[in-house]
């Protein structure tokens, strides 16, 4: 399932996160990558621990919180620390990859399985050409490029890449979700469900059925969600 997360941070949020990265250490992105990514990877990213990391990654990690659907798609378990990431002149491009099943978390150690995949946009796509982010799935091929401060999430399993930036800059944070529901398959029913039980709500108020498909969304959850 791909699903676009409409307003994950504020326009006030974006600016914020923009003038931070405007004076931010950069470093090559390849120092995060395993060996097949690394053939195929040039952008730059920022240290975990930077001011404007911190700041970033709280202010994505806040957004997400308040946002019902991305926990309805989601149902998120573990969320591994975001990373911030940019594109632009040489740097420009990360070439067709399928992302580390398991990433450990710098400081803790401890281990994120990537179910999900999540990209929140920092640019704007008027401010730059290219840096469309390519994900390949059963239905074909998607290609994703976002006003700033929307999100994209994706299925970890997916073979992905983002095309090169020709003009401009692209900036992004990213990162992954380990979910209480392991499957793809199962997690878009579950997300199904609840979508249109909330539709159903809304057209017609709490009814006898409503009630009882609620009782079903619950169970699904709990005969496949691990805690
Ligand atoms: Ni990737």
């Amino acid at each position: 399932m791909l699903l676009t997360l409409p307003e994950i941070l504020t326009q006030g949020e974006v600016r914020e996160a923009r003038a931070l990265l405007a004076s931010a250490p950069w470093t090559d992105g390849r120092d995060s990558a395993g060996p097949q990514a690394r053939t195929v990877k040039n952008n730059e990213q920022l240290p975990h621990d930077c001011e404007a990391a911190t700041r970033i990654r709280a202010l994505v990690l806040a957004g997400l919180d308040r946002n019902a659907i991305f926990f309805s798609a989601a149902l998120p378990k573990k969320v591994f620390t975001p990373r911030i990431n940019r594109y632009r002149g040489d740097a420009n491009f990360y070439g067709a990859h399928i992302d580390n099943a398991i990433r450990v978390v710098a400081g803790s150690g401890q281990r994120v399985r990537t179910d999900v995949s999540c990209t929140v946009f920092l640019s704007d796509p008027d401010e730059y050409d290219g840096g469309e982010l390519t994900v390949s799935d059963t239905y074909g091929e998607q290609r994703v490029k976002l006003p700033a401060g929307h999100a994209v999430l994706y299925p970890g399993t997916s073979l992905h890449q983002v095309t090169p930036v020709t003009r401009g800059e692209r900036l992004a944070c990213f990162f992954w979700i380990e979910s209480m529901v392991r499957s793809d398959e199962q997690r878009r029913l579950l997300h199904d469900l609840d979508m249109n039980l909330l539709s159903l709500r809304q057209r017609h108020g709490e009814t006898d059925e409503t009630t009882a498909l609620t009782g079903t969304y619950h169970n699904l959850l709990r005969m496949w969600a691990l805690t």
